[in-house]
């Protein structure tokens, strides 16, 4: 347990400065001055301590974490079990580069990730740092394992910023905008999108099957990635059965069904995995984020004769499943498991469900409430029509943050808000949010 972060950080939210405060509109300038300007920022207070569901800025403000870093302190920030582990391992070593000499904690994530992940067949995994590093890795495995180079992706897929994952990402500003060429053999598929498109999983299957036999041909796909539920994309979830049925076509026709759950997994959608809802058993899954609590780590987990078509020293990297971060994943895990977290996300769901739906109902502006445990979001268009109207969101969250409620949007329109706060947060807090969420929308009718 630490003095200034973890659970000593009062549980409530409390404004004694504007948003952003002096300390970190002083701090602004700096980062102005040292820091590119393309990496930017949704909300300019600058962190000094964070703990359950608050985060503190530099002046003395707790605010409401909605985002969790963007689905990543699942657990909570400095979660207790996370910090004690990797602390232990920080004084321990700190770096062997697991290529060089291994060491137990990344054998132990690698035999969790076997355990947890969906399927009761052999499986093996590959640490990496980063969501877009372990994508780009399943599409290496995944070509190697069939001997074939094409690759399908969905409409507003995310996958990460590197150049592979570029390709496979859809939207163009701010990913991809000037970054090209891009690589090639990635193709895109039509996404069940319900709200727009009015398809069963079905129908929306088929439709997509048919852009990739027509345009890409079966035989020469080596796999298909998906998020189970789209993150950066809208938190867009398919119709029952699309998961299904692409998986049953992949099996099939010889294609590795990827699952990008780097987003979605790790409890966030009230089970282990978001693909568990429908019984869907992926090829290859991969992981980041939640998986360790806050430290960087990302894996590629699948079938063991999947993973080992790949020679000795095709797959690795100077950090890749660091001592730390594979200590803090385990410290992650346990919390996941010892405090039911899967269950704790689908009780935060309903509670955010509960508060989505009477928010639609008193705003026309809300044109869907979507999303599976305590990954929930809101798509705002011209009442009646399907415009996305990405002005009114942007108000509402300008609204929040200035209230002290960390809100996240996303959406190929920049419509659609997204809710993904850590688990730990109390009830009190979360309903607290909502009461801002919705005043942010009567303030800004
Ligand atoms: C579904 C999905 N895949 C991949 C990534 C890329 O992960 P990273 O930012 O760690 O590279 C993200 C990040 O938001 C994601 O949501």
């Amino acid at each position: 347990m630490t003095e200034i972060g973890g659970p000593t950080v009062p549980q409530q939210r409390k404004l004694v400065t504007a948003i952003p405060g002096p300390g970190s509109l002083e701090r602004l300038d700096r980062k102005k001055a040292y820091v590119a300007d393309g990496v930017g920022t949704t909300l300019p207070v600058f962190v000094v301590a964070a703990g359950g569901g608050v985060l503190v800025d530099v002046d003395g403000n707790s605010l409401i974490d909605l985002g969790s870093g963007i689905a990543v302190t699942t657990v909570g920030n400095a979660a207790p079990r996370v910090v004690a582990r990797a602390t232990e391992q920080l004084a321990a070593f700190t770096h062997t580069c697991f290529m060089v000499t291994p060491y137990d904690g990344y054998v132990d994530v690698a035999a969790k990730l076997a355990e947890l992940t969906p399927g009761d067949h052999a499986k093996k995994s590959a640490l990496f740092n980063s969501g877009a590093e372990a994508v780009e890795n399943a599409v290496k495995i995944a070509r190697v394992a069939t001997g074939r180079d094409a690759v399908a992706v969905f409409d507003h897929a995310y996958h990460g910023r590197t150049n592979l994952t570029m390709a496979m990402t859809a939207k163009n500003m701010p990913y991809k905008n000037g970054f090209g060429p891009f690589a090639g053999e990635v193709y895109r598929a039509p996404m069940s999108y319900p709200l727009r498109d009015g398809l069963s999983g079905a129908e929306a299957a088929a439709r997509a099957i048919d852009v990739l036999e027509k345009q890409v041909g079966a035989a020469n796909l080596a796999c298909v990635v998906i998020e189970p539920i789209q993150g950066e994309g809208g938190f867009v979830v398919p119709a029952p059965g699309f998961l299904p049925a692409i998986a049953d076509w992949c099996r099939a026709n010889g294609v590795l069904f990827v699952s990008d759950e780097i987003q979605a997994g790790f409890c966030r959608t009230g089970a282990w995995f978001a693909v568990d809802e429908e019984s869907v058993v992926p090829d290859l899954i991969t992981t980041a984020k939640g998986i360790a609590g806050g430290l960087p780590l990302a894996a590629v987990t699948g079938r063991a004769e999947v993973m080992d078509a790949v020679h000795a020293g095709g797959l690795g990297g100077t950090y890749g499943g660091n001592p730390v971060a594979c200590a803090a994943a385990l410290g992650a895990i346990e919390e996941m498991e010892t405090g039911d977290l899967a269950g704790r996300a689908r009780d935060i769901g309903a509670l955010m469900r509960a508060r989505l739906d009477a928010l639609k109902d008193a705003h026309p502006v809300i044109a869907e409430v979507r999303g599976r445990g305590a990954m929930m979001a809101i798509e705002l268009t011209t009442p009646g029509t399907l415009e996305p109207d990405a002005a009114r969101t942007a108000r509402v969250a300008a609204y929040c943050h200035s209230q002290g409620v960390v809100v996240l949007t996303c959406g190929t329109w920049g419509n659609v808000f997204r809710f993904l706060p850590p688990l730990s947060i109390s009830d009190e807090l979360l309903e607290e949010a909502f009461d801002v969420v919705a005043e942010a929308f009567s303030a800004t009718a």
